[in-house]
């Protein structure tokens, strides 16, 4: 049986995309591997991090192309080249167009660091601890055409402990976003994820914690 193969999308430090390559490396992603990273930003961290990993990576500039669309029709006939199927969105900080949430509902899913639908979109940590929530976390949640607005597949909670700064939060945030994400992306390729309209089931004892 062939791999289960993802496309990992981040514009940025690429701590995720590390975790989850680590995470294939150890076997421990349910037998997927990453197939490519897409990135926007030539210069972001992530960029290194794929090649020091030996991970193929399309690198674009979103300038180069005349819409949104066009490098978006790009991406998809490299995804197709590769059957990759799952995107994983882990920092792109781009919006997607219809070309690809449309081609890959179901198959595209997005970490976001807080429990949505509460503080959706950008700086979702800092918008948190300005409200004063004494609770917050990590969604991973399917894309769909909305802002941080598809299905829930999981979420974990953190408190804001009284000595919290915006680092230590972002911290803790993200060291449970690490662990979330590779855990999820098993359960996708291991086949245990269901969606039905906005209720994703996680098939087995162990998919929900
Ligand atoms: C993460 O906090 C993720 O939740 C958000 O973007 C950040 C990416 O961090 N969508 P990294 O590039 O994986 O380190």
């Amino acid at each position: 049986m062939s791999a289960y193969r993802i496309a990992v999308f981040a514009s940025g430090e690429g701590s995720n995309f590390q975790a989850l390559a680590e995470a294939a490396a150890a076997g421990t992603l349910g037998g997927a591997e990453i197939a490519l990273l897409v990135c926007d930003k030539p210069a972001a961290p992530v960029v290194q991090r794929a090649e020091r990993l030996g991970i193929p990576a399309f690198i674009f500039k979103p300038k180069d192309y005349e819409s949104r669309e066009a490098y978006e029709r790009e991406i998809v006939r490299r995804l197709e080249e590769l059957q990759v199927d799952l995107i994983v969105l882990a920092g792109y900080m781009r919006l997607l167009t219809p070309v690809i949430v449309q081609q890959y509902a179901g198959r595209l899913i997005n970490i976001h660091p807080s429990l949505l639908p509460a503080f959706p979109g950008k700086d979702a940590i800092g918008q948190a601890l300005a409200y004063g929530v004494k609770l917050s976390g990590v969604t991973v949640h399917f894309v769909d055409e909305g802002m941080d607005t598809g299905p829930i597949i999981a979420q974990r909670a953190l408190e804001v402990t009284p000595g919290a700064n915006a680092e230590s939060f972002a911290n803790a945030v993200h060291e449970v976003e690490r662990e979330l994400y590779p855990e999820v992306v098993s359960w996708f390729a291991r086949g245990l994820v269901t969606l039905d309209g906005r209720h994703v089931t996680v098939a087995g004892a162990h998919g929900q914690k």
